[in-house]
């Protein structure tokens, strides 16, 4: 074989191997491309798991609110124009605040979330207004003490979702365990430059072991529909969007949350 008939073979051996690797270049694109869409659609799905998670206890309240109305018109015939704006009043509010989770979720996976500083006692007040009826129907006492009234930098409405899915799971360990007197305490107070809430049910307590366990994703015990997103989702806000600390304890009665945001 002559020095150009090689040039030749090799030539073609050069222009088989680019034409291979182009190929397997556009397949690995193509491979990328599905993992993208796929990591997208995991994302996506798991947002929405967090909007319906987060969406449950402000229906459930409006919903009360209505049953309210309707108890009223079976039992005295008619309700008063005030009593309706109140009712109306206090659905607004609600449906404000879901209509502020969508856009909360919107920005979850963005670097550049609205973070303010804000007055913690502001955030309890709008959990309460969320849970105030649900609480009333399964009479359960709920007493505030604030001691002191901080000020603290991130999402607000995330740092509210925290409060809610604390007290609407000292409220399901209330009606699970059917106590009588079910009361829970929402503490406000400063300690070592951190802003510390603390959340204490008599709902007998966490049966869990370890206890940290209640942080897991999915990890859900005893109860009908749960998803066990709530505490892993306010672990996760508390701890990588807040830069705090969320820690759960069992008490005499029953389980106590601390969420401990540095000011
Ligand atoms: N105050 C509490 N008292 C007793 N057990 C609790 C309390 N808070 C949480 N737990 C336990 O921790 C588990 C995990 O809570 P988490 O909020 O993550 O999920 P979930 O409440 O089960 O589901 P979902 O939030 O979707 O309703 C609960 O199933 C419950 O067993
Ligand atoms: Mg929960």
């Amino acid at each position: 074989m002559n020095q150009d008939q090689q040039i030749m073979i090799l030539e073609d051996k050069i222009n088989r191997l680019e034409k291979e690797l182009d190929k397997y270049t556009k397949e690995d694109k193509i491979k990328d491309d599905i993992l993208i869409q796929q990591s997208k659609m995991a994302a996506m799905g798991e947002m929405i798991e967090n909007i319906a998670h987060q969406y449950r206890q402000p229906l459930m309240e409006i919903s009360t609110l209505l049953i309210n109305i309707e108890a009223k018109i079976k039992l005295f015939g008619s309700i008063s124009n005030d009593e309706t704006l109140e009712m109306i009043d206090k659905s607004n509010f609600v449906l404000k605040y879901l209509s502020q989770t969508i856009d909360d979720f919107r920005n979850f996976f963005t670097l550049n979330k609205p973070k303010e500083h804000f007055a913690v006692t502001e955030a309890i007040t709008t959990c309460v207004n969320i849970m105030k009826n649900t609480l009333l129907n399964e009479n359960i006492k709920l007493n505030i003490i604030i001691k002191e009234n901080c000020k603290i930098y991130g999402v607000k409405n995330e740092y509210i979702q925290v409060i809610i899915n604390i007290v609407s799971n000292a409220k399901d360990s209330i009606v699970l365990n059917k106590i009588q007197n079910g009361q829970i305490d929402i503490k406000l107070y400063e300690k070592n430059n951190s802003c510390i809430v603390e959340i204490l049910d008599n709902g007998g307590g966490i049966e869990i072991n370890p206890i940290e366990k209640v942080f897991e994703p999915f990890f859900t015990y005893k109860k009908q529909n749960g998803t066990g997103i709530g505490l892993f989702m306010s672990k996760l806000i508390v701890e990588k969007n807040m830069d705090g600390v969320l820690e759960v304890s069992n008490q005499q009665n029953g389980a106590c949350f601390k969420v401990k945001i540095l000011k």
